[in-house]
């Protein structure tokens, strides 16, 4: 019986197959599928963006619940002003209500908030919604939210690429010193560490521009829901999947009762 079925029959007790002492301390999540699960429903695509609002209210009290540490959401991705206009303006303003109704709650909650990308072309309203529940929340230090707006992996690493350059030309660096530690430091990233886990619901089976650089090394999970749709169970579901995996990081697993020479074959006495 495959896992999926197995968490599916002891659904009640989700809770219980989960690994309290592994639990990842950061979970990025590609929150997919708005659009699809209210067209599907004969409504406008702006009621599934309402639904995964609340939606991920409830998934940043899951992951605080659980003990995860850090959560980082893709709320909107440089690609995302390809859209319809009216698309892209009810999202702005979605982000600028939410915000503003919700932050004081995120507050008490002692969460920081931090937003990750280029808010340069952003309404200014937004903009100082957006820097004051920062600068409320940046004190907080239970859990950290990270929210991605007009946030491109590309034009991240882009970005360190020539403010490195520009370092460089000027003698502050040298170009021997560029490493993957220093490079790290100056993405927009910096001081967060790499998330174990990526979700993406609504089935998707590619990253969109997600987190280069940082999930180079983390567990995907693909959840054929869709984003509305998401909750703590399917959240959980993510959880348990994660904690069933071997990371190797490019080595190989010890096994038990068995030294390296013991399990290592040469290509030489491959076909002895
Ligand atoms: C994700 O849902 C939310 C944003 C990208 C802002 P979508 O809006 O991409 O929904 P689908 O994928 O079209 O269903
Ligand atoms: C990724 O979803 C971006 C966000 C969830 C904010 P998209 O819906 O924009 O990605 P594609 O177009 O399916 O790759
Ligand atoms: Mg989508």
């Amino acid at each position: 019986m495959s896992l999926g079925k197995i968490i599916d029959k002891k659904n009640k007790n989700l809770g219980k197959l989960i690994n309290k002492q592994k639990v990842p301390e950061h979970v990025a999540i590609i929150m997919d599928g708005n659009g699809r699960w209210a067209t599907k429903k004969g409504l406008p695509r702006s009621f599934g963006h309402n639904k995964g609002v609340s939606v991920l209210k409830d998934i940043i009290k899951a992951s605080k619940k659980l003990g995860c540490k850090v959560l980082t959401v893709y709320a909107f991705s440089t690609e995302n002003w390809s859209r319809p206009k009216k698309e892209v303006d009810f999202l702005m303003n979605l982000f600028n209500e939410v915000l503003k109704n919700e932050i004081e709650e995120i507050h008490q909650e002692s969460i920081k908030i931090k937003f990750i990308g280029d808010l340069t072309p952003f309404p200014e309203s937004l903009k100082t919604t957006l820097n004051s529940s920062e600068d409320l929340t940046k004190g907080n230090s239970d859990f950290t939210l990270n929210v991605c707006v007009n946030y491109g992996g590309r034009q991240e690493i882009v970005k360190v690429a020539k403010k490195l350059a520009l370092k460089s030309i000027s003698g502050e660096i040298k170009p021997s010193e560029v490493n993957e530690e220093l490079f790290n430091s100056e993405l927009l990233t910096q001081g967060i560490k790499d998330p174990e886990l990526l979700i993406r619901t609504s089935g998707e089976k590619r990253i969109s521009n997600f987190l280069l650089w940082q999930l180079a090394y983390s567990e995907i999970y693909i959840s054929e829901v869709l984003w509305p749709d998401f909750n703590e169970d399917e959240f959980l579901k993510a959880i348990i999947d994660y904690q069933s995996r071997h990371r190797r990081f490019g080595g190989i697993e010890s096994l038990p009762n068995k030294s390296f020479e013991d399990s290592f074959c040469s290509p030489l006495n491959k076909y002895d």
